[in-house]
Order: C-alpha cells, then sequence, then structure tokens
C-alpha cells in the first residue's frame, strides 16, 4: 500500500483511504473562501510536530489564522515559510527549495498555496511572457514532482478556479499539466455555513465523486 500522511483528523484520513498519499503531487482547488487554505494550515501544523513542513505561500498566510490554530511556538518553528511576491520570485523559490531539499533535515510535506495566482494575474498583464510562463509553470511541477518522489513525502499543490462560460461549472486553473501530473485532485466544495465537502475527483485508489465532509472552526478544522 501506498505510505499516507495523516490530514491532522483520523475521520478525513479514514475517509480519503488513510490520509494524503506520499510520493505524489495532490492538487487542491476550490473556489475563494473554500477552505484551502485552512486545510494545508492544518495539515502543516499536525506534521510540524515531528518534522519540518515547506509552505510556499504567494497570497499571505494570515498570521492570526495561525495563532488561532496553535500557539505552540517550536511547532511554529518547524514550519519554513517561503513568500512569493511575484511569478519570477515563485520559480526562483521552487528552484532554490528542489536545491537545498537534501540539506533541510526530516522534510514531511511541502505545501504550494497557490501556484497559479501570480501566474494569473502577470499573465493577463504581461500577454508577451504567456508562452515562457506556460513552460516554467510546467518546470516547477515537474520539480515538486521531482521532490515528492525522491524525499517520498506528498507534495501538496493549491489551485485556484475559473467559471466555464457555458456550462457556469468551476475548473481549475492553469491547463492540462498539473491535472496529469498531480496523481490525486481533490476539491473543496461549500455546503453550508462553515461547512465543506472534500471532493474526489482523481485518485489512483478511490472512487471519484466520493466526499469527505470537515468544518471551519475557529481553531482549525474538525
Ligand atoms: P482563497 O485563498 O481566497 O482562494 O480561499 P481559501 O480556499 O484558501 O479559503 P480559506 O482557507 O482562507 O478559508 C476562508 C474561510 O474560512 C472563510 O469562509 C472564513 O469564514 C472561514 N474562517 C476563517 N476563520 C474562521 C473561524 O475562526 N471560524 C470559522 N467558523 N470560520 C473561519
Ligand atoms: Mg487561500
Amino acid at each position: 500500500m501506498n505510505e499516507r500522511v495523516s490530514t491532522g483528523i483520523s475521520r478525513l484520513d479514514m475517509c480519503l483511504g488513510g490520509g494524503i498519499e506520499t510520493g505524489i503531487i495532490t492538487e487542491i482547488y476550490g473556489e475563494a473562501g473554500s477552505g484551502k487554505t485552512n486545510f494545508c494550515l492544518f495539515m502543516a501544523i499536525n506534521l510540524a510536530k515531528n518534522g519540518t513542513v515547506i509552505y510556499i505561500d504567494s497570497e499571505g498566510v494570515s498570521s492570526d489564522r495561525i495563532a488561532q490554530i496553535t500557539v505552540d511556538q517550536s511547532t511554529l518553528s518547524n514550519i519554513k515559510f517561503f513568500r512569493v511576491r511575484s511569478y519570477d520570485e515563485q520559480l526562483e523559490t521552487v528552484t532554490k527549495i528542489a536545491n537545498l531539499s537534501q540539506a533541510i533535515p526530516d522534510i514531511r510535506m511541502i505545501i504550494f498555496d497557490t501556484i497559479t495566482a501570480h501566474y494569473r494575474a502577470e499573465r493577463d498583464k504581461r500577454a508577451e511572457l504567456r508562452k515562457r510562463y506556460g513552460n516554467t509553470l510546467t518546470y516547477q511541477i515537474e520539480m515538486l514532482n521531482n521532490l515528492a518522489m525522491n524525499l517520498i513525502i506528498p507534495v501538496i499543490i493549491v489551485n485556484q478556479v475559473y467559471t466555464e462560460k457555458d456550462s457556469s461549472n468551476v475548473l481549475p486553473v492553469g491547463g492540462s499539466g498539473l491535472a496529469h501530473m498531480a496523481k490525486a485532485i481533490l476539491k473543496i466544495e461549500r455546503t453550508g455555513s462553515g461547512r465543506r465537502d472534500i471532493v474526489v475527483i482523481k485518485h489512483r485508489s478511490l472512487p471519484e465523486q466520493k466526499r469527505c465532509s470537515f468544518t471551519i472552526t475557529e481553531k482549525g478544522i474538525e
């Protein structure tokens, strides 16, 4: 059986076949406010109790929210936050992490929240770089995939969504590159106030459309 890492909630782990798989990329997407960052932070904080978590943050994770989820400074110091403020910085950071990974002890997980934020914003502004950016996004995903395989850890890539014009379906941004490379794809859907479902979109050992529920609370998720 492929190794799994706990989400921090045993009920969710059971629903997800044991947790989040090591050695592969899991893509998580969902609408703004669906709870992607909450889910990732909660998982990061739980894993950081026993090792290092790398958290690449392109959106500015709320320090207030982190303080609500944990007050334990030694756990927090095990989460290495890399704040990326532009698409170029993002490419540099992923390359740096790939080069440094052997030197960072005991990496349990890498999270990239959100890989398409700068890509989307800057691509619209700078059409002439569209081609290069398309290619470098794939390059980043490949580097992260190699890290997942070599370190035998889960890599979580958070993605934004857009609404398809004709069907009003909500789809992940960034073309098919990530969809191919990610061996698990999970969508987070709002089902009520604080209530969320993780919907299995693609998985190697779970049925499509399987739903696992969680609730966003003051202390994190449950
Ligand atoms: P984007 O980054 O904008 O795409 O959103 P996201 O999917 O990362 O959503 P995020 O994880 O930031 O979740 C935002 C949701 O968490 C909002 O609906 C908030 O109301 C909810 N939330 C944040 N703090 C609390 C809290 O203390 N209690 C409750 N019940 N909900 C909270
Ligand atoms: Mg977020």
